[in-house]
């Protein structure tokens, strides 16, 4: 049971990580996790940090970036041992900004059903690579659609079940995203922390990032500093009136406290536009979850209609209104 001893709960998220998160997709962090639930020492230095910043995801990133190679418990244990103080900088400087373009395959179904053309607006867009849903291609188990760079990496999703599947990708008029801290596709040290928030072995992700990061370098997505709690009405004024205005995001609420996740949800809806959102199942508040096993995201439109469950790196897809 957890506590409000930030010890406690910090094992507690390391081992929820390890079980949830990285197995079956990352053994070296799945161990990892584990081994750090179990690490006083890194416990400690994980806790004398805001709560904010004890996430695996931000820890192990850090320490990538500071060892040039992916942890593991010992060489994390030296790293907090003998070299806390640049640990600490790194972590303060950065967050969890993983941006994964394959989440863009579990998306595409749900934007292709809308008038088009569509006008995105994405929220907690990172570097960007999620607003180029139209430059990729994608294959769902053999049904192909090609996209409008052909250099672009071609997405992988495998259905589960029957999905509504477009023969083309949607007709995108205005495409802005909007983050706390948007990364820079042209700078070398963004893209590196882009590369250090992937997990080891998991297959194809360090390409299909480099492939992304290209084909947003010949045309680099617009993203504006800010908060999606407030400078959300001011960005979607900026569409075009005669397009479908789309706010989505996905894997950023966990990263909102729970009471402003609300406060998002009432902002979103005054706007009148079609709103997807992908997070973690539980994330969303107000939401009637469907049973599944493991912890998949879901995807909502509108605030209140399950459409799917998603992989949380966008492998799979289970639309849930032809299930
Ligand atoms: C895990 S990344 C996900 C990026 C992208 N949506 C994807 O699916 O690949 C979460 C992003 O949300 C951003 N974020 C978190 N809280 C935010 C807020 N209050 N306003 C704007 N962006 C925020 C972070 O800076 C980060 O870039």
């Amino acid at each position: 049971m957890t506590g409000h001893d930030p010890i406690v709960d910090t094992a507690e998220n390391y081992r929820r990580f390890a079980r949830l998160e990285a197995h079956g997709r990352s053994p070296g962090y799945e161990a990892l996790a584990v081994a750090v639930a179990g690490d006083e020492l890194i416990l400690a230095f994980l806790a004398s940090l805001p709560p904010g910043k004890r996430q695996p995801n931000l820890l192990f990133a850090a320490a990538r970036y500071l060892l040039r190679a992916p942890a593991d418990i010992g060489s994390l244990r030296t790293l907090v041992a003998d070299r806390r103080s640049e640990l600490t900088a790194v972590i303060e400087a950065r967050r969890t900004q993983t941006n994964e373009p394959a989440r863009c395959a579990t998306l595409l179904p749900a934007l292709a059903q809308l008038p088009q053309p569509l006008a995105l607006l994405e929220v907690g867009a990172s570097a960007g690579l999620t607003l180029l849903v139209d430059r990729y291609s994608y294959d769902y188990a053999g049904h192909r659609i090609a996209g409008t760079d052909p250099r672009a990496p071609v997405l992988a999703c495998q259905p589960r079940g029957p999905l509504p599947l477009p023969d083309r990708v949607p007709a995108i008029a205005w495409r802005a995203g909007l983050d706390l801290n948007p990364l820079d596709v042209s700078d070398a040290d963004d893209v590196r922390w882009l590369e250090c928030l992937l997990w080891p072995g998991e297959h194809g992700r360090a390409e299909r990032l480099a492939q992304a990061v290209a084909t947003a370098r010949r045309d680099p997505p617009p993203v504006h500093r800010g908060d999606l709690l407030t400078d959300v009405p001011a960005l979607a004024r900026q569409a075009p009136a005669d397009a479908t205005l789309v706010v989505y995001h996905s894997a950023v609420l966990a990263y909102v406290a729970e009471p402003q996740r609300q406060q998002f949800a009432d902002t979103v809806r005054e706007l009148g536009a079609v709103w997807l959102s992908n997070e973690g199942s539980r994330v969303l508040p107000g939401i009637a979850v469907p049973r599944h096993a493991g912890a998949p995201f879901l995807l909502v439109r509108d605030g209140t209609v399950p459409t799917a469950f998603t992989d949380p790196h966008g492998t799979w897809l289970r639309w849930l209104a032809l299930a």
